[in-house]
């Protein structure tokens, strides 16, 4: 009998490190789920995939609708083994303007956490999953030009090492 085929969904997709991810994903066979909000870029690229490709426009800071759409694309995927967190953005901010200092917290912080516990509640519901996070090196240090995506970042890693003591295993990047 063939073995199922994997299933990974991509939240922040459409270029950079998720769009290149994606792509080795789908290389390594799986089927791939692809989120961001410029859908037209995911449609493009889930084109030149070699495996199945799913397509959702999803912005994270609308938390709600984010993970609805996250259960929406894994439903019609027929299930979900990873769910890579990638959507971030970063903004260098010395002078501590909120707008730049808001958008980070809402797409890096509030919009990773919306998403990390839907993803759990899916692999928690079918006793498997991997939940896979971009952070970075920034999470290590704080620095004057960018200290709220240096805080994100420790948020991003602080809370996949927690939950990689929880009951489904995740895996910090
Ligand atoms: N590049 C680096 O040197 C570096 C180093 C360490 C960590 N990282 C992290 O790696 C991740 C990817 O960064 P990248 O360098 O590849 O940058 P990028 O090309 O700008 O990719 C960012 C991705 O996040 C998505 N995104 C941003 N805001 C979003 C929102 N509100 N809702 C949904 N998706 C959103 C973007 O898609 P849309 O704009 O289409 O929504 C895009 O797909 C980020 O978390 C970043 O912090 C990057």
């Amino acid at each position: 009998m063939a073995e199922a085929r994997q299933r990974a969904v991509v939240v922040g997709a459409s270029s950079g490190i998720g769009g290149t991810l994606a792509r080795e994903l789908a290389d390594a066979g799986y089927d791939v789920g692809l989120t961001a909000r410029r859908r037209e870029l995911l449609e493009g690229f889930g084109r030149a995939l070699p495996t199945k490709a799913y397509v959702a426009r999803m912005d994270v800071t609308e938390t709600e609708a984010a993970r609805e759409s996250l259960h929406e694309v894994a439903d019609a995927m027929g299930g979900v083994d990873v769910v890579v967190l990638n959507a971030g953005v970063a903004f260098e901010n010395p002078d501590l303007e909120w707008g730049p200092d808001r958008d980070t917290v809402d797409t890096n912080v509030r919009g990773f956490a919306a998403l990390a516990t839907a993803a759990m509640d899916r692999f928690e519901a079918q006793s498997h999953g991997h939940l896979v996070g971009t952070s970075s090196v920034a999470a290590r240090f704080g620095n004057g030009e960018a200290p709220a995506y240096d805080g994100s970042k420790a948020f991003v890693s602080n809370y996949l090492e927690g939950r990689a003591t929880g009951r489904v295993a995740s895996t910090p990047t």
